[in-house]
Order: structure tokens, then C-alpha cells, then sequence
């Protein structure tokens, strides 16, 4: 959710730097676009406009941005319309800020000043956050102070960002929301961020904030950031810090049309790099630890299509290792007051590590003294560093708003854990079959790329249908959830996913000539699953299936058949389907002609709840 850039220090070029970094951001947020920056008189200039980065690119040019302190933002709208008005940063004469996350309190505060005579521009919460600081320094209080005090006061996770013109100096805070700041002592560069990857290549060293710690840059001369308390404005080390390692990987498409094309193609390579990572390489140590997890009961926890990855993970605990595990959508989970005893370990899995509900989750299996265990692509994101034991899914970073690559990854280092918790780490042949399993799972999505034409073709055929409905039973019911959540995100059609069973129980009834049925077809429960095809057929339905080759019944009943090679896959299988689905979202949706990567209303990372 939204990107946050600040730069201080002697390069002339922060505005560059800072769209760069925004550029870097963008998948995060993408309604509007601003900046603020000091120019070369130290006069406060601001520039935002609504639609994507390249507007606000597009209006800075021929514009004189030679500053030295800047701060930027790309915004996900949540309290206002998608407007100029209501894009970052929020200025006035005084102060210029940047935010991230939601005031639940703003009307009370807006209120309040307004019987002030304060005037406020915009629709946003944020605006009540600028306004209340500069009303405290009106008031006689020093900047510190100024932003304590305001910010004791506003209720909800936030991350902000103060540039205070009078001294050229940046200030930050947060709670419950993504903060860094990175610096380079050779260049007496600082910056802040919402997410290390806007900083890499530029700073070396991270420093990770705790909540309710306010953060200075301050430039040259003096230190290049300081760390105060928000409670007493006394100096902390309340913060990690972290050397910045992270390389500027290529973020470009390369040769593929769509990042998210680039990913699903990415994944038989990081397959195969999994097991080496955890059974030879650094890996080792975090999956050796998990081996001697011995819960009574698992409850795993997460947002989204990582829920869904979830449920694959669960069907391997179960089935495997024979412990109870349960999903539960963490938004609902933080609320919901569960039963939590100290034998019990919680899994929270993600993608990004910033998912506002997955880290409440998280945050209330920790305070009923559950043991925590991420299932995270992000090292170093906030769940990473909140979580006793975190495993990495090794993905890299994902750019598609639509998550393929993550999901994969994220199952398969659930395969690991219960691999590791099953006592097969001490065991080179159960180690070795296992890994030639994951080997086989990337050969056949590798074949199944090779033959995507077959894919395209059927989803030619369907993009303009009515509806869909994904169904699956057993192990291929969580894909059912996952490839049509795949297709409403960036084809924008109304697609459910329902247990195949399930279907004569009620939705039934939508079904006709204009309504399609995407049938995950497994080797398991397999005659039962045609006979649910068989249902939606005598009702007119369009019937594509996703099933064993050669299957002389399964293609008689088809309108589309897509046959796949099961053989060796066995509990792996649900991944290799899950490819077809990616792909077919993805061929629908170019056909409809939807913007794939950014994919209209949506954020790669949820950061409000
Ligand atoms: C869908 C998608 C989302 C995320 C969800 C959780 O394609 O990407 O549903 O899975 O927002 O995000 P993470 O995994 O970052 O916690």
C-alpha cells in the first residue's frame, strides 16, 4: 500500500532519486502521485497529480527541481476520491507530510480545528494529521514536540513522513505500518522509506524503527539520523539495524509482456532452487529448527491468496504429518477471539510480511504466548523480525500485483516444514526423493509453459462469457479459491470458487449457456468430480476441464479440455494445476485488455486492515 520516499543530503538530484524510488514503489499503490521538495532557495515546491507515476513525471518536466531534501508518495486510496486534492503530500506553509495507513479519528480532529478557523483542502485523514502538527507549532512547541504530540493523539496504524521546511530537516513515524530508513555515511545520503527496496543501491546500512519511535534525518554534519521515544522525546536504540544487502534485482520485464507473465514463467527455476536452499544451503538451519516443532494443534493464518497457499500447506500437515491445522483469514482471526494454548503454533504466511491483519495475527498469537513461525518472501519485513522462527519462500521480489510465483513458493516451503516435521530431515533418501519430486514438478511446469498455446486458446474462446465457476474437491478445492480470485483480480469478471460438491446446494441455480465451469480434475475423487460436471452439463453449462490426459470421459464431457501429466506429482499436483489457472487468468485477461500488472483498485501490500 502506498509508497513513501524521503531523501536528504548534498546531491542536488533528490527529486530524481525519490521518483526513482517511487518508480521502484509503484506496484504498492498507484491511484496519485506527489513530492515536495525544498529548491535551491529552501522555498517549499509541490508537485501531485492523480493516475499513475508517469503523470506526475510528466508534469514536473521543464520544471526546475534542482533540491536536496525531498519527500514523495504513491497513494492507494482510502479516505477521498482519487483526486489532485487529495494525492501526498499534504502541505501548507508550514509543513509538508506523506502518510500511510488510516486516522481512524481524523472527523473528530478535523472537527476540532476547524472550530480553530483551520481550512482544510482535501478529503483525506491525512490532511488532520498536517494540520494538528502545525496547529501544536503554532501553538509555541518545538518540532519534536510538535509531531509527539499530534501523533499521541491520532488513532489507527500509520507511517508518516514530516518535511519541515524552516530547519530542511525530515521526520518519521509509524505504527502498525512499514517504516526504514538507510544511510550512506560516504555520501552523507539519508532516506526513509516504506520499504527497503526503494533504498537499495544507495544506502548501506538499514535501520528498521520500532512503533512510536520518531525518527530525524538530519544531514551532513551532525549525525545522519537520530532515534527518539515518542513518550519522553529521549534518545533510543528502540531499532534494528540491518547491513543493506538487497540488490537492485532486475526489475524489468525483459522479454515478457507483463511482469506477471514473468513471474508464473519464473517458477520452475525457483523449484528447483528451493530444496537446495533448505536442504544444502543457508536454509538449513531455520528448517533444522522447525524439525523439532511438536505442536498439538496448528493454526495458520494469512490474507488473500497466501490464505490459499495456507490451505495447500494445511492438506500437507494433515495429510502427513497427521496434525490438526485449520486456515483462518486474519481478518477475522485478530477479532475473533480463538481459543489459543501454549502447545499450539501459529503459521502466518505472506508474500510482502506487511499485511496489516496477518501481523495482528500475529501479534495476538505472540501476546497468548503461541509460537510463531513465518512463511514470508520478505527477509527483514516486519512479520520476519515479529515471528520466533520464520522460513523464506525464496521468491524474489514480485512485481505483479496478482501473486503466482508467491503462492508456489509459499506451499512448497510448507511441503519443507512438513518434510522437516515428519523427521525426514535426518533421512539423505527420504531428502532425495523429495527433491527429486520438486524436480519433477518444475520439468512439468516447464512443459506446461512450452505449451501454452493450448491455454490461450481456450481462454479466446471464454474471456466474454458471464461468469465462471472454478470448482475443485479434496486438494484441488483450494485452487478452485485461487484461480478464480486470479481472474476477478485482473480480468475484472465475476468468477467463484466452490467445493465441486458444494455447487447443487445453491449456486446451481446460475447456471446456463453464458456461465463457465473451470473444472479442476484430479486423479483423486475423480469419478465424483465428473459427476459434478456431469450436473452443470445437463444444465447447459460451458465445461473446461483441467484433468488427466487421455481421459476418453472427461474430454467427451468437455466443451475445452486442457489435459495435464499427473503421473509422480502426487501431493505436488495441486501446483502444477495451479499453473494452468495462473495462465488462463492471464490469457483472459489480455484478451479483455486489462491493465495485468496493475490491476485497477488494488495494492501489491495491504499495510491497513
Ligand atoms: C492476490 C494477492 C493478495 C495477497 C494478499 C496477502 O493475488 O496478491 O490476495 O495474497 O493481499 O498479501 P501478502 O502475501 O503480502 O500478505
Amino acid at each position: 500500500m502506498c509508497g513513501i520516499v524521503g531523501y536528504l543530503g548534498p546531491s542536488q538530484n533528490s527529486v530524481q532519486i525519490v521518483l526513482e524510488g517511487l518508480r521502484r514503489l509503484e506496484y504498492r499503490g498507484y491511484d496519485s502521485a506527489g513530492v515536495s521538495f525544498l529548491d535551491e532557495h529552501d522555498h517549499l515546491q509541490n508537485y501531485k497529480k492523480a493516475g499513475k507515476l508517469d503523470n506526475l513525471k510528466m508534469e514536473l518536466i521543464g520544471k526546475n527541481v534542482i533540491a536536496r531534501t525531498c519527500i514523495g508518495h504513491t497513494r492507494w486510496a482510502t479516505h477521498g476520491g482519487v483526486t489532485d486534492e487529495n494525492a501526498h503530500p499534504h502541505f501548507n506553509e508550514t509543513l509538508s507530510i506523506i502518510h500511510n495507513g488510516i486516522i481512524e479519528n481524523a472527523n473528530e480532529i478535523k472537527k476540532e480545528l476547524m472550530g480553530h478557523g483551520v481550512k482544510f483542502k482535501s478529503e483525506t485523514d491525512s490532511e488532520s494529521f498536517l494540520e494538528l502538527t502545525t496547529f501544536e507549532l503554532k501553538n509555541g512547541k518545538p518540532i519534536l514536540e510538535a509531531i509527539a504530540d499530534s501523533f499521541k493523539r491520532i488513532h489507527g496504524n500509520s507511517a508518516f513522513v514530516i518535511l519541515y521546511p524552516k530547519t530542511g530537516e525530515i521526520f518519521a513515524i509509524k505504527r502498525g505500518a512499514p517504516l526504514v530508513c538507510g544511510i550512506n555515511e560516504i555520501t552523507s545520503e539519508a532516506l526513509v522509506s516504506s520499504d527497503p527496496y526503494a533504498l537499495a543501491g544507495i544506502v548501506h546500512k538499514l535501520y528498521f524503527p520500532e512503533d512510536e519511535v520518531i525518527v530525524h534525518l538530519s544531514g551532513a554534519n551532525k549525525n545522519l539520523v537520530n532515534f527518539y521515544e515518542l513518550k519522553d522525546l529521549k534518545k533510543t536504540t528502540r531499532y534494528l539495524s540491518k547491513k543493506q544487502d538487497m540488490s537492485v534485482e532486475v526489475s524489468e520485464k525483459g522479454e515478457y509482456e507483463h511482469f506477471m507473465l514473468k513471474e508464473i514463467h519464473e517458477q520452475p527455476g525457483l523449484i528447483r532452487n528451493l530444496t537446495q536452499y533448505y536442504f544444502v544451503g543457508e536454509g538449513r538451519e531455520a528448517l533444522e529448527k522447525v524439525a523439532h516443532y511438536k505442536p498439538d494443534r496448528i493454526y495458520l493464518s494469512a490474507c488473500g491468496t497466501a490464505a490459499y497457499a495456507g490451505l495447500v500447506i494445511r492438506d500437507f500437515l494433515e495429510g502427513i504429518n497427521r496434525i490438526p491445522a485449520t486456515v483462518e483469514l486474519a481478518s477475522e482471526f485478530r477479532y475473533r477471539d480463538p481459543i489459543l494454548k501454549s502447545g499450539d503454533v501459529g503459521i502466518f504466511v505472506s508474500q510482502s510480511g506487511e499485511t496489516a491483519d496477518t501481523l495482528a495475527a500475529q501479534s495476538l498469537c505472540k501476546k497468548a504466548g503461541v509460537k510463531t513461525l513465518s512463511i514470508v518472501n520478505v527477509d527483514g519485513s516486519t512479520l520476519y523480525r515479529d515471528c520466533d522462527d520464520n522460513l523464506l519462500i525464496r521468491a524474489g521480489i514480485e512485481i505483479g500485483v496478482a501473486s503466482t510465483k508467491a503462492f508456489t513458493q509459499q506451499a512448497l516451503t510448507g511441503r519443507l516444514m512438513s518434510a522437516a516435521m515428519a523427521g525426514d530431515l535426518k533421512d539423505e533418501a527420504k531428502k532425495m526423493k523429495l527433491t527429486g519430486k520438486f524436480a519433477l514438478l518444475a520439468e512439468r511446469i516447464d512443459h506446461l509453459l512450452v505449451k501454452s498455446e493450448i491455454i490461450k486458446t481456450v481462454a479466446e474462446a471464454i474471456y466474454n462469457k458471464k461468469g465462471f465457476f472454478y470448482t475443485g474437491r479434496g486438494v484441488y478445492f483450494p485452487l478452485a479459491l485461487e484461480g478464480a480470485l486470479k481472474l476477478k483480480e485482473i480480468a475484472y469478471v465475476h468468477a467463484e470458487g466452490y467445493a465441486a460438491g458444494e455447487l447443487k446446494h445453491g449456486p446451481i441455480a446460475l447456471i446456463d449457456e453464458e456461465m463457465v465451469n473451470i473444472a479442476l480434475v484430479g486423479p483423486e475423487l475423480f469419478e465424483k468430480t465428473v459427476s459434478n460436471i456431469q450436473e452443470i452439463k445437463a444444465r447447459k453449462g460451458i465445461i473446461v476441464s483441467i484433468g488427466p490426459r487421455n481421459n476418453e470421459e472427461l474430454m467427451g464431457l468437455s466443451d475445452y479440455y486442457i489435459p495435464l501429466d499427473f503421473d509422480g506429482l502426487d501431493e505436488l499436483s495441486p501446483l502444477y494445476v495451479n499453473v494452468v489457472n495462473q495462465l488462463l487468468a492471464y490469457y483472459m485477461a489480455k484478451f479483455k485488455g486489462t491493465d495485468i500488472d496493475k490491476p485497477r483498485n488494488l495494492a501489491k501490500s495491504v499495510t491497513v486492515e
